[in-house]
């Protein structure tokens, strides 16, 4: 289905009718990965080949009673509120963008989770003899986007199930993959999909041990009347699952002898201005479940307890000034 957007008047085609999408597909080789849940969450193994395991981190932010019922509610987003920060979101974007090389132009570039389109844009100027595709569930984030990147086609696309109408030469995808169960498998599919020297180039962000983060699931845990807990218990499930697995198990799940993996992760000291800034910048993006999720009033309660333990973890320095760290995991797949 194609249909014409108002404002921005970018085509935005759904494509959820275009799950096969395309036609050539490789079997799965044997010794690869299949997903498992368990008390550890989500993680890629290897079937029994003796490979080495690369998952030593584990995942103790993970209670044992995860279950496969636990998936993702859907999240609404909001575009105006993920466009503060702009030079501190955009900057892993572009460090990722560095890292991929082409010998000849790429024609054909997607951007996956594209949002509001910021990156799609950068991506239609960097390539500019492309046809670049941004692709996301959210119709907030595309109508943005529309206004954003109007030269790129616009998909509104679930992504676990969705496949390239074209073979793309670069798929790229900041900021996605961490919102996304069980992606091992979608990965390796968007590698074989390449073109020959293709590209994959990801980020995802890594916070399940950060203040924020574990402040925000300790809020949900206490932060109602008396001590008691927030919201239905299928939230906090939701909030503990991790969908990432460390950057071994990328490279173990996507080397092979026709793909060249780099992969790298950088700790960024983001310097923030204004006040209460990563209660604004969780707002945007981490906190989302939490809002669709809490009636206004547990919202309310939320609210004053998460913003007095923000402070107290993340104190303004005597300019007025937050410092903010935040660990990003960047992954870049050549094929050969
Ligand atoms: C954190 S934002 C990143 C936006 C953009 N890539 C950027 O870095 O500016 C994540 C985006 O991924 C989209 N998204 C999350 N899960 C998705 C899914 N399963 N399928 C398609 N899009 C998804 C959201 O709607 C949102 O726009």
């Amino acid at each position: 289905m194609a249909r014409r957007g108002g404002a921005g008047a970018a085509v935005v085609h759904d494509e959820r009718a275009r799950a096969g999408g395309l036609g050539r597909r490789r079997a799965t080789a044997a010794g690869r990965r299949f997903p498992v849940r368990g008390q550890g969450g989500h993680r890629w193994r290897r079937r029994p080949t003796g490979l080495r395991s690369c998952f030593s981190e584990g995942v103790e932010v993970t209670p044992a009673h995860t279950d496969s019922s636990d998936r993702p509610s859907k999240v609404s987003w909001d575009p105006q509120l993920y466009l503060r920060f702009p030079e501190h979101r955009i900057r892993p974007a572009l460090e990722l963008l560095d890292r991929v090389s082409f010998d000849t132009p790429p024609a054909v570039v997607y951007d996956l989770g594209c949002g509001p389109g910021t990156l799609t844009r950068v991506l239609t100027e960097r390539f500019p003899g492309a046809e670049v595709h941004g692709v996301d569930s959210s119709p907030e984030m595309l109508r943005t986007a529309a206004e954003a990147a109007p030269t790129a086609h616009l998909h509104q696309v679930e992504i676990s199930s969705w496949r390239p109408r074209q073979r793309p030469d670069l798929v790229f995808a900041n900021s996605l993959f961490h919102l996304v169960p069980d992606h091992g498998d979608l990965l390796r599919r968007m590698v074989r999909d390449l073109t020959p020297r293709g590209v994959l180039a990801a980020q995802m962000p890594v916070f399940h041990r950060t203040p924020w983060f574990r402040l925000m699931t300790q809020t949900l845990e206490d932060g109602g009347r008396g001590g008691t807990p927030l919201g239905a218990p299928g939230l906090r499930r939701t909030l503990y699952r991790r969908h990432t697995v460390e950057a071994m198990g990328y490279y173990d799940l996507l080397a092979g002898p026709n793909t060249e993996v780099d992969i790298w992760s950088t700790e960024y000291l983001h310097v923030l201005d204004g006040p209460d800034p990563v209660w604004a910048w969780a707002e945007a993006a981490g906190l989302r479940p939490v809002i669709d999720g809490l009636t206004a009033a547990e919202f309310a309660e939320f609210r004053t307890t998460y913003l007095e333990r923000l402070r107290a973890a993340y104190p303004p320095l005597p300019d007025g000034r937050t410092l903010f760290p935040f660990q990003r995991l960047f992954l870049v797949v050549h094929s050969a």
